[in-house]
């Protein structure tokens, strides 16, 4: 059965408790007989000792997020989340400096912008949340680990570059996730820009303009000179609202991790996105291994904040240590029970690795046998 310890896998299995725990140790684990192992650990064992195992009942992973259905009356529109993609150097980041800049609110704030890699822009009175992806591994990151993230995604092309494998990779990325695509087609103020080669490249790829009699958006801008932003937002907000996006504000506050890294000055620190309750100072916070409280929270910014909704990005101080990239965090009763499930997730990782490890051991024997 899953979970089962060292003592409970050795009745099972019919074979003494010391002959269990001789073969984890050949297979290079120091256990005792009340560890629990993984199922995959289990399997490896049985396999070993030369038994056939199916281990019944998923291990139920209690730092997994609980699964929630909101009422429909619960839920109140919150901003889209744009993810801005596409190939090295097609002007991701100065694309959002130019959007962030026709934004009085941003304007008005002075200067000294942080550098996260998200942003809120407010647009006819709409908020539209945007996430860089600086380099494109962050993305790939974010996806690997399931997280959904992103309502609406940003294709950028350099005009004068055309479709690049990373374009292709952004489309196939943004398609897995059942993403709408927008295209911008950036850098239209360069001489040799060819923003109609653009349209066709993209074409051969299913991806059709609108004005081509296919159904997908294509914005020329420059932004350098600031040309096809307004309608560039249009385009998004518009988009954003036949979605119709909800989400439930009164709930202890979940969501993702967008970035993160160790502050020599400020200890840990971690962009996240809400897209679930709302997170508020003080909150005790979990996310993948690690665990904390929230200390100071900012928006993009660097303005304080006191608690922030669904959509929202926020720069989290807290944390005991730097949680990763694509990692889900929440909020949870007492900053005790956040390092008990903190320290629980890390101990199932460290369990997994280590079936990973046994399993290539064995079938490493399996080959010198
Ligand atoms: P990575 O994050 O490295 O993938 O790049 P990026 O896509 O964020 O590109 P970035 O914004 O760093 O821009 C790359 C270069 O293109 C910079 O030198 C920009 O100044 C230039 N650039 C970006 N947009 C435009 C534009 O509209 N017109 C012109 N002429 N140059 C631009
Ligand atoms: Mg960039």
């Amino acid at each position: 059965r899953s979970g089962s310890t060292v003592k409970e896998v050795a009745e099972a299995l019919g074979v003494s408790a010391p002959e269990v725990i001789k073969k984890l140790m050949e297979l290079g684990e120091l256990a005792t007989l009340t560890q629990t192992l993984s199922d995959e650990a289990i399997e490896v064992l049985a396999d070993a000792l030369g038994k056939r195992v199916e281990v019944i009942g998923a291990a139920e992973d209690e730092t997994a997020e609980p699964e929630v259905e909101d009422d429909s009356e619960q839920l109140e529109p919150r901003p889209p989340v744009v993810t801005v993609m596409g190939h090295v150097d097609h002007g991701k980041t100065s694309l959002l400096d130019a959007i962030r800049k026709t934004d009085v609110a941003a304007r008005e704030a002075g200067g000294i912008t942080q550098h996260i890699g998200a942003y809120q822009v407010t647009v006819d009175g709409h908020r539209v949340t945007f996430i860089d992806t600086p380099g494109h591994e962050a993305f790939t990151a974010l996806r690997a680990r399931g997280a959904q993230v992103t309502d609406i995604a940003v294709i950028v092309v350099a005009a004068d570059d055309g479709v690049m494998p990373q374009t292709l990779e952004a489309i196939d990325h943004a398609r897995a996730a059942g993403v709408p695509i927008i295209v911008a087609v950036n850098k239209i103020d360069r001489e040799n820009a060819d923003p109609q080669r653009v349209r066709a490249e993209l074409a051969a790829k299913n991806l059709t303009p609108v004005e081509w009699g296919g159904d997908t958006e294509f914005v020329d801008v420059s932004a350098k000179t600031g040309q096809g932003l307004d309608q560039l937002l249009e385009t998004i907000v518009t988009l954003a609202e036949l979605s119709e996006l909800r989400a439930n504000p009164n709930a202890p506050a979940s969501g993702t991790v967008i970035e993160s890294r160790l502050d020599t000055g400020r200890g840990p620190v971690a962009t996240l996105l809400v897209q679930r309750g709302t997170l508020r100072l003080g909150d005790p916070i979990v996310a993948g291994t690690q665990a904390g409280r929230v200390r100071a929270m900012t928006d993009y910014r660097g303005e304080r904040l006191k608690e922030a909704g669904p959509g929202t990005p926020v720069e989290v101080l807290g944390f005991d240590g730097v949680p990763e990239a694509g990692d889900r965090f929440r909020v949870v009763e007492s900053e005790r029970e956040a390092r008990r499930l903190a320290q629980e997730r890390a101990q199932r990782l460290k369990q997994e690795a280590l079936a990973r490890q046994m399993r290539r051991r064995v079938s490493l024997e399996d080959v010198l046998a």
